[in-house]
């Protein structure tokens, strides 16, 4: 007979001995514990159950809880959304304790004349629950998100390498082109002294620069400076000449922001300080930067003006790359780009830092490194630098 197979041998065995087993299989071994072995059952579970049964003649009780277990464990089952949890319903139900193994080992208490319709039953919820099983096993492999499987026809992910700022770029450049002239990197602070941002720069009470409209002050008396040109004051202040830096940095001014102007912006102030410098030194540096940023063809023009640190003071352009001096919209159709000022250090300002004038000269210049940016890359408003928008920085 088919559903002998699932009943226990020994169970079987005890049977035809004319034993009675336990008919809840897995409680104990009656003959361990002593309890009354066949006979009268013991009360509750299947014993009852199948009493109850003999006496009105309805369904086995252990077809009844085959039939609710497979229930159970097809609702188990589509909760099941990992392999761990797969498992813990593998054990709860077909583990050797599990609720149909041990439904399934009870086989052996079915009275004989009972066991060819409980064990077609059997063998039905035996074959359903396994491909119940196998079905779960199946959709897990589909979903399961926790098993790690490689699919190497997978395009790769790609990555967005971030990249300089082009301001950034612009003031590493710089730097890195006077750096190789043998300059040396020197800093100061934002938040500056009056005295650093003007007074030492020879630069008078009654100077428009110093006027609230263009300065922001604070109240303890100090102000944000507005040119890197302090950093040269506080470099002769710490040390003796000669003197030969770079001053890169961040500078502000009560500017209204248009096109061309905004409240914060950067420069790169540069100086040198030594016996017998002189103005054709200054083109000189000046030029071969401009070649190095811009290109071997860019040509150097200086042009008079007047700066109180400096005398003479210069103000100089640069060749127009975007046109190649014919003229364009960038260079207002002049074929130079105005850049900034320098000029030869005042012996005033010597004076100021305990420098003597009558043995020291030296020459100073000061660039605006927006400026240089928006005229590498052709970028026509000062805002575009600040605003971060991606799809600005990205063409850079
Ligand atoms: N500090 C000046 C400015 O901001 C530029 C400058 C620097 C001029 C050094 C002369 C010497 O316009």
């Amino acid at each position: 007979m088919r559903h002998s197979a699932f009943a226990s041998r020994r169970a079987s065995e005890r049977w035809k001995n004319g034993v009675r087993p336990l008919m809840v299989t897995g409680l104990r071994n009656p003959r361990r514990t002593g309890l009354p072995v066949g006979g009268r059952f013991r009360s509750g579970g299947l014993a009852q159950v199948s009493r109850s049964r003999a006496q009105d003649g309805t369904m086995n009780e252990i077809e009844k809880r085959l039939q609710e277990a497979l229930d159970q464990a097809r609702q188990a089952l589509a909760g099941v959304t990992t392999a761990a949890q797969l498992e813990e319903c593998r054990i709860r139900f077909m583990g050797r304790k599990g609720e149909i193994t041990g439904l399934l080992k009870s086989m052996g208490s079915v009275p004989p004349e009972e066991r060819p319709q409980v064990g077609r039953t059997a063998n039905r919820v035996k074959n359903e629950i396994e491909s119940a099983f196998a079905a779960a096993e199946a959709a897990l492999a589909r979903t399961d998100t926790t098993a790690v499987r490689l699919d190497v026809t997978l395009p790769g992910r790609q990555r967005r390498i971030g990249f300089s700022h082009p301001l950034a770029r612009t003031m590493d450049d710089a730097v890195a082109i006077f750096r190789r002239m043998g300059f040396v990197v020197a800093d100061g602070p934002d938040l500056e002294t009056v005295y650093h941002n003007f007074d030492a720069l020879n630069t008078p009470p009654e100077h428009p620069s110093r006027d609230v409209a263009d300065t922001f002050y604070l109240a303890d008396g100090r102000c944000l400076r507005t040119q890197t040109s302090p950093v040269q004051i506080r470099v002769m202040e710490s040390q003796p000449p000669p003197v030969r830096i770079i001053c890169p940095g961040r500078c502000y001014r009560r500017d209204t922001p248009d096109a061309t102007h905004s409240m914060n912006f950067h420069q790169i102030e540069g100086l040198y300080v030594d016996r017998h410098v002189s103005l054709a030194d200054l083109k000189g540096v000046l030029a071969e930067f401009a070649r190095e940023l811009l290109g071997p063809d860019v040509k150097i023009r200086f042009r008079p003006h007047f700066f109180p640190f400096t005398e003479p003071s210069i103000e100089y352009d640069f060749s127009c790359i975007i046109c190649g001096d014919k003229g364009c919209g960038v260079c207002k159709h002049s074929g130079w780009l105005e850049i900034s000022g320098a000029g030869m250090v005042d012996p005033a300002v010597f004076t100021a830092v305990g420098y003597d004038p009558e043995t020291w000269t030296g020459y100073a210049f000061g660039m605006g490194i927006e400026r240089i940016a928006m005229i590498r890359h052709a970028i026509n408003d000062i805002r575009l630098l600040y605003e971060n928008d991606v799809r600005f920085l990205a063409q850079f």
